[in-house]
């Protein structure tokens, strides 16, 4: 079966300490080509890495592949620093893509709850496929919605969100949704990664200190 994390088993997402490293600009975000793609509410996308390398965000299996081994798209080189951010994971990443959410009531927002499709030909013997967040805005009372179970509100999580903030959530695994308050939109890098060696150690360099112990 395939591989999963142990620091995803008990509640399908980890919240990492905020980036340490400097932020890419506005200007690495703002500048990019966004496609109109509707996925978790009003959202648009900038293809980072994509199947073929190719502008466009359909998954990766419309081209026979996993969401797994994505090439950069023209996009890349108007955004060095995400470039180099998402290399410095050292991992096997698929989907990477800078999301536009603009903002909505939280009732409309609850309505776009949904699982991502991360492993549609996924090899069993190969690591299941999680996501990536890294925020690029702030915009006060914004916040991840998590739920186990899509109609039962004992299983929700509600995580406040900030620029800067990393996280990995097993987006199949949970329901989600966003909801920006506004008024502005919401930027985030999310990028699809294969659960494997790399990813672990990333992610445990990156977990939050806690009385002194990582
Ligand atoms: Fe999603």
């Amino acid at each position: 079966m395939h591989r999963r994390l142990e620091l995803l088993e008990e509640k399908g997402f980890c919240i990492l300490q905020d980036y340490a490293g400097t932020m890419p600009s506005p200007s690495e975000w703002e500048g990019l080509e966004y496609m109109d793609w509707k996925s978790g509410g009003d959202t648009n996308f900038a293809p980072l890495a994509s199947a073929l390398g190719e502008m466009e965000c359909h998954g990766f299996w419309e081209h026979g592949k996993s969401d797994k081994d994505g090439i950069w798209t023209k996009n890349i080189d108007a955004c060095p620093t995400i470039k180099s951010y998402v290399e410095s994971v050292h991992g096997r990443y698929g989907r990477v893509r800078i999301i536009k959410l603009n903002p909505s009531s939280e009732e409309e927002a609850r309505k776009q709850i949904h699982q991502d499709d991360n492993n549609r030909l996924n090899p069993l013997d190969e690591g299941w496929v999680v996501r990536s967040w890294l925020e690029l805005t702030d915009v006060p009372g914004t916040k991840f919605i998590l739920r186990g179970e899509k109609d039962d509100p004992s299983t929700e999580t509600q995580i406040p969100l900030h620029k800067g903030m990393q996280f990995v959530i097993d987006s199949e695994r949970l329901w989600h949704v966003v909801h920006n308050v506004g008024p502005q939109p919401r930027y985030s890098l999310i990028t699809s990664w294969e659960s494997n060696d790399a990813l672990e150690a990333w992610m445990r360099s990156q977990l939050p200190v806690t009385a002194g112990v990582r």
